[in-house]
């Protein structure tokens, strides 16, 4: 089955935020940062090369083949750029509600023909992450970090909700923070209605290009790692190039109900008792509160639903300028989870995980994660269900039936 040309869509609720004149300037802007990986990176090299060509002679010559080395850097930054160029070609079409008049009318239009920013540097280094998630989400070169960290989600939907008894088109799966879309991807495939939710324009520009315009197997390839000039062994791991998709994203069962939705999570998805389970990976940690994302996970899955997570507690906003952020433990998360009615079915901590890692470098890391599969009680009393709604204190494990 084809993915829907449109699969990256806003929904419909977002149409108003997208006239607003802060949505277009956000897109502009991340429209901008693409176009300008080119330069902004091969400035970097020419930095080097420049403090290279003042150095003694001798050096100059000793150092003959990393001179040589960073002109392969160079046709590599090059050959990303094509990709890049791929991804944002029409990314002013990508959006359901844009219609083809608004996409015609000037301001639409500015987005695609002006770089009207200077580039920031965050913006630069969100564009390099795009890069390297194409490895973990579409490569045989991530194949291990999905065997880690995207497999156990998958297991534990299959024995949940198992194939054969149950019609897997009518479990609905959520999966926000969906990155690149693999995990999403994987669930749709096994014949589950599933949705991925995505509210970065790097993200969702990205998934866009892989879900909607790959089709040949390894038919693209980037240089995921060649923005990491420090802890190389061989001067080819920087240059190393990755190819992409390692299967056709158009592959997907006949009657396969996979969509990828675009906004933030917490505003999107207001509608409770809706989903069957909620799959998380790598994402409960994006939030200013966790506790608002637990809380919303609880509303809208169904009574007896089911929370898959894994991954650490990186804390995205811990320490950002600008940024509020509370950052408790695991055990306090667990106090949260639980407190809001929960109950916690399995729960592992230390789970070794990656996080697209180029596994030639001398530096490496690796999170103990934890991996937790939760139920929302099947019966929730009324003044129980009232208090979570209000957003007030409960203290689910003794007011919940299950
Ligand atoms: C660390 S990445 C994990 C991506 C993917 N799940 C994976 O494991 O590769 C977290 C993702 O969540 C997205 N995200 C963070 N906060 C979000 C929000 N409030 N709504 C939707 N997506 C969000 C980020 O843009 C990012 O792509």
């Amino acid at each position: 089955m084809e993915v829907e040309p449109n699969g990256v869509n806003y929904p419909k609720n977002m149409n108003s935020t997208y006239e607003d004149e802060e949505e277009r300037k956000h897109f502009q802007r991340i429209v901008s940062a693409f176009k300008y990986y080119k330069p902004h990176s091969l400035q970097r090299v020419k930095k080097t090369e420049t403090y290279l060509l003042s150095l003694p002679a001798h050096h100059q010559k000793l150092l003959s083949r990393y001179r040589e080395h960073l002109n392969e850097v160079k046709r590599c930054i090059e050959n990303n750029d094509d990709i890049i160029k791929l991804i944002i070609k029409d990314v002013t079409n990508i959006f359901e509600n844009v219609t083809p008049e608004d996409a015609s009318t000037d301001s639409v239009r500015q987005v695609s023909l002006t770089v009207a920013h200077r580039p920031i540097l965050a913006d630069q280094e969100k564009v390099q992450a795009t890069i390297k998630q194409f490895v973990r989400d579409w490569s045989t070169e991530g194949e291990e970090e999905r065997r880690t960290c995207y497999q156990p989600i998958i297991d534990e939907i299959v024995n949940q909700f198992p194939l054969e008894h149950c019609t897997p088109g009518e479990v609905r799966i959520l999966v926000p923070g969906a990155g690149l879309g693999r995990l999403a991807y994987e669930i749709a495939r096994r014949g589950y209605t599933c949705q991925g939710n995505e509210f970065s324009l790097f993200m969702l520009f990205a998934s866009h290009f892989v879900l909607n315009k790959c089709r040949g197997i390894n038919s693209f390839r980037v240089h995921p790692w060649v923005h990491q000039y420090m802890n190389n062994i061989e001067p080819q791991h920087q240059i190393k190039e990755v190819y992409f998709p390692d299967i056709n994203p158009s592959d997907l069962p006949e009657n396969a109900q996979f969509s990828m939705v675009a906004g933030d999570f917490l505003e999107v998805y207001t509608e409770h008792d809706y989903w069957d389970c909620v799959a998380t990976c790598f994402f409960i940690d994006c939030a200013n509160n966790i506790v608002q994302f637990i809380e919303t996970i609880y509303n809208i899955l169904k009574p007896g639903g089911i929370w898959i997570n894994l991954g650490p507690l990186l804390y995205h906003f811990s320490d950002m300028p600008m940024e509020e952020s509370i950052e408790p433990s695991y055990f306090e998360v667990r106090d949260v989870i639980r407190g809001l009615g929960f109950n916690i079915l399995t729960e592992k901590t230390h789970v070794k995980t990656r996080y697209a890692q180029n596994v030639h470098s001398m530096l490496q890391y690796e999170y103990n994660s934890v991996y937790f599969v939760c139920q929302k009680p099947k019966k929730i009393r009324v003044s129980e269900s009232m208090n979570v709604s209000n957003g007030s204190e409960t203290n689910g494990s003794q007011e919940h039936e299950n």
